[in-house]
């Protein structure tokens, strides 16, 4: 079978992006490889994040995935911090990870900007950091959102670096982005990405949004001149709200046009509003029933970390071999 692996940050609120950009894949995936899904705490805290929060989200988003469907009898739900290994790896890696190259990644500039009095070391070390969690697993493919592309390239030169340079190690993975959700937008901005981390809250939907409360954030969502429900390039507003929709109706674009054919904006956004609360509606409660039971999620935890130390324990001692370390101690 071949192996799968994927993740998200628990900083903040997940949003309406990452779940049709990664999770909602993920979870028709798993019947098909073997899946791995990480919670990925020591991503998170390149950012300065507050104790208490991180923790708190770290097992919401793991009773999110449980919600959507991530069974974790089918597959390997853990949190990065209790595999060792990640950060093992992640030395290894830095010995062949160019300052220049890591300097130049569209998010650590992006980042830098944002977080300009906190430049740190672990913000640059991003992507090593991503790496280690893909090689460890001799993952084949890494669903995820458009914007991790740039990620998945660098995992894959340092594979093929360490392998030219100590001898084949790692799997060298490909990157898997479903067109259907690989880019959802801002509601405020709909040229750009939807993004957890935006100070405006009616930018994103959060999939723990309250129904009063999505449906305000889809009324008030920018829209496009003209009237017409129909996506295009210069109707940046109403194509993300016609692709939302079409995501979680199942319905092709076209399809999803055609049934708002001579309807206002108005009513449109309205009803998109209605949909996405009726998909969360179960989810929500779903989420919210795991969160409440902390000793069903630590025996999940648990047994994640011990299958996913197993494995990643065997590449990393591959690796140590590879680079003259002694390991039969
Ligand atoms: P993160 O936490 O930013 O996002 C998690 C996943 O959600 C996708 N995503 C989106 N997809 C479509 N539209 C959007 N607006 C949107 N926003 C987010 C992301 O592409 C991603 O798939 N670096 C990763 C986490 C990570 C990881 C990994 C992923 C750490 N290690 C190993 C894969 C493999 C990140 O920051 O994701």
């Amino acid at each position: 079978k071949k192996v799968i692996f994927s993740g998200i940050q628990p900083t903040g609120k997940p949003t309406l992006g990452n779940y049709l950009g990664a999770i909602k894949h993920w979870t028709s995936m798993q019947n098909e490889y073997d899946s791995i899904f990480c919670v990925v705490d020591m991503h998170a805290i390149t950012v300065q994040q507050d104790p208490a929060e991180l923790m708190k989200n770290t097992f919401n988003l793991l009773a999110l995935y449980i919600a959507c469907r991530l069974d974790p009898d089918k597959s390997t739900l853990f949190v990065q911090s209790h595999v060792p290994a990640h950060a093992e790896l992640t030395w290894v890696l830095n010995t062949i990870s160019y300052v220049g190259e890591l300097s130049r990644m569209h998010q650590f500039k992006g980042k830098s900007q944002k977080h300009k009095e906190n430049i740190n070391m672990a913000l640059m070390d991003y992507p090593v950091l991503m790496a280690s969690d893909i090689l460890l697993y001799k993952t084949n493919l890494v669903p995820v959102g458009q914007d991790q592309k740039q990620h998945i390239e660098i995992c894959r030169n340092l594979a093929e670096r360490f392998n030219s340079r100590y001898g084949q190690t790692f799997v060298v993975p490909e990157v898997y982005i479903n067109k259907l959700g690989a880019k959802i937008y801002s509601l405020a901005n709909p040229t750009e990405k939807m993004s957890k981390s935006d100070e405006n809250e009616f930018a994103f939907v959060s999939m723990f949004d309250e129904p009063e409360l999505i449906v305000k954030k889809f009324k008030r969502a920018v829209t496009d001149s003209g009237s017409e429900i129909a996506a295009s390039k210069d109707k940046p507003g109403i194509t993300n709200l016609l692709n939302i929709y079409s995501l979680f109706t199942n319905r092709t674009v076209k399809e999803s046009e055609k049934h708002f054919a001579g309807a206002g904006y108005g009513k449109f956004k309205v009803e998109v509003a209605d949909t996405v609360v009726e998909a969360l509606k179960p989810i929500q409660a779903e989420q919210k029933r795991i969160a409440g039971d902390v000793a069903y999620m630590i025996k999940v935890l648990k047994e994640g970390a011990q299958k996913a130390s197993a494995a990643a324990a065997k590449t990393l001692e591959e690796v140590y071999k590879k680079i003259g370390f002694i390991t039969d101690v």
